[in-house]
């Protein structure tokens, strides 16, 4: 249901890899509340899935960007503020991608120059972005920055690997940029900690459909799923939230909270 919460709002969604992508519903609610967006993903990943075809749906450019490069960075906000005619009120950070998962290095055996191309993607680029818009002022007063992590951050999940310093790292730039973005226009920067969820990027993980209902199990409302997720985004994008800013928000159906479900024990 539909309630006009980004009505006039312009903003740019990364990640819409195929229509398992959390970024592909964050898109499609984004504009079903009234925003004009413009989606970008890697180079790479065109010729995937249908990012064409969600932007010819959705009426919104689709402006290839590899999200490590700050020349990319540079010219897709330039891009997109010249199609909107002016500045951008969100962004979505949907981005993450582990080489020695990919590769099927255990945590204490990875190669540590993939480990650090994995932080450059999963995390360093949150903050090239942040910084790329800060340099061309391309956000407007109010705005609101998301990118989305995992409990890995504060806990252990024995094969989530490397990207659990990724997300640690990522949460804190979040904090960080956060306090500057305030100071600057009263921009807001946070982190939505997503349940386990059936994505690309999600099942890549060792054990992770296992995982998934082991998760399911311990949040007393269940894993929060995709749809859920974009919700809360869109919230997060609207005015509803604009003094919420530097935190990370657990999106989780109540599994950050729980010590111990008896359901999880039962034969
Ligand atoms: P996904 O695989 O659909 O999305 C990951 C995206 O990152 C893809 O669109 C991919 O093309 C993009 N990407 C990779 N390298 C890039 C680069 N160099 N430049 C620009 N884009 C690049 O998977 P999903 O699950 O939708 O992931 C979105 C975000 O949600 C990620 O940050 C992920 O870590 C996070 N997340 C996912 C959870 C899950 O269980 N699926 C749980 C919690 C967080």
């Amino acid at each position: 249901m539909a309630h006009q919460l980004l009505q006039g709002k312009k903003g740019i969604i990364f990640g819409a890899l195929d229509e398992k992508s959390i970024a592909w519903k964050v898109a499609e609610r984004c504009v079903e509340e009234g925003a004009q967006i413009v989606l970008t993903n890697a180079p790479v990943a065109m010729r995937f899935g249908g990012i064409q075809q969600l932007g010819e749906k959705l009426n919104a450019p689709v402006i290839p960007a590899d999200a490590t490069s700050m020349d990319d960075l540079e010219n897709l906000l330039n891009n997109s503020m010249e199609h909107f005619g002016g500045k951008m009120d969100f962004m979505l950070h949907s981005i993450g991608m582990s080489l020695n998962v990919r590769k099927k290095k255990e945590y204490t055996d990875v190669n540590h120059e993939w480990m650090l191309k994995t932080f450059d993607i999963s995390a360093v680029s949150f903050h090239k972005l942040m910084q790329t818009a800060m340099k061309l002022n391309a956000m407007n007063e109010g705005g609101s920055i998301l990118a989305l992590t995992y409990i890995a951050a504060q806990r252990v999940f024995p094969d989530y690997n490397e990207m659990a310093e990724s997300k640690a790292l990522l949460e804190s730039f979040a904090r960080s940029f956060g306090y500057h973005w305030a100071k600057k226009a009263r921009v807001r920067v946070n982190t939505i900690s997503q349940s386990p969820t059936m994505t690309t990027a999600g099942s890549g993980v060792k054990g992770f459909d296992d995982f998934f209902g082991y998760a399911d199990k311990m949040s007393p409302l269940g894993n929060a799923d995709t749809e859920s997720c974009a919700d809360y985004c869109i919230v997060m994008f609207s005015d509803l939230t604009r003094m919420v800013t530097m935190q990370n928000l657990f999106h989780d159906g109540g599994f950050s909270n729980m010590g111990m479900e008896p359901a999880v024990l039962a034969p």
